[in-house]
């Protein structure tokens, strides 16, 4: 079979359809969906999210320098989606999607407490691409659903049924294939 070229896209998946939050808990706040983000540095821990400067949410982040990355799930599917078809400029997102929040522990974003992890990051760059603004921050906290750390005090994911966003497409997380180096790992050691 050949392979068929095409001009230059946005094709990368699957990718996290997460929810940021941004602006306070007790005053302006909003709540819109980005599957552009992820991890952009370890040491220290930075993230990114990328948004158009037309969205509502742009012109919080601009002016508050702090956001919130909210990891979502299969149940959490409808609604975000519907985070990202509806702007929070007229509308409660919050409170039409049910949504129940605390003040993030680093920021003063809400945290989303159906997510199974929120990640809390205060901006260190905003770069201008083209069409869309990608703000990079500092993770400055992490939140964890404590369902989700086991009994050895690990982050573990696995039951949380976490939902990923391919090409238009909403999935949700399947099989567990290995652990991280199980391919060099030697056998019969832990
Ligand atoms: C699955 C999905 C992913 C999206 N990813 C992004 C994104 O990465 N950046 C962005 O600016 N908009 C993205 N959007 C669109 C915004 O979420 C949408 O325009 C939203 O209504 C903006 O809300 P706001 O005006 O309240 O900020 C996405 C929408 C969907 C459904």
């Amino acid at each position: 079979m050949g392979r068929t070229y095409l001009k230059g896209g946005a094709l990368i998946a699957p990718v996290p359809a997460a929810l940021v939050t941004c602006g306070t808990e007790d005053g302006k706040r909003n709540v819109l969906t980005a599957a552009w983000t992820g991890i952009v540095n370890t040491r220290p821990p930075m993230a990114y999210v990328s948004i158009r400067p037309e969205r509502h949410s742009y012109s919080i982040i601009k002016e508050t320098g702090e956001f919130v990355i909210n990891l979502t799930t299969s149940k959490m599917a409808r609604e975000v989606d519907f985070c990202g078809m509806k702007s929070g400029n007229k509308l409660d997102k919050f409170a039409k999607c049910g949504f129940e929040t605390v003040k993030g522990e680093n920021v003063s974003c809400p945290v989303i407490l159906s997510s199974p992890v929120s990640i809390e990051c205060k901006v260190r760059e905003a770069a201008e691409l083209g069409s869309h603004t990608m703000f990079i921050g500092d993770i400055v906290g992490v939140s964890v659903d404590e369902r989700y750390i086991d009994s050895k005090g690990k982050i573990n994911l696995q039951q949380a049924g976490l939902l990923a966003y391919a090409h238009g497409e909403y999935f949700a997380l399947g099989r567990k294939l290995g652990d991280f180096g199980f391919s060099v790992k030697k056998k019969g050691r832990k």
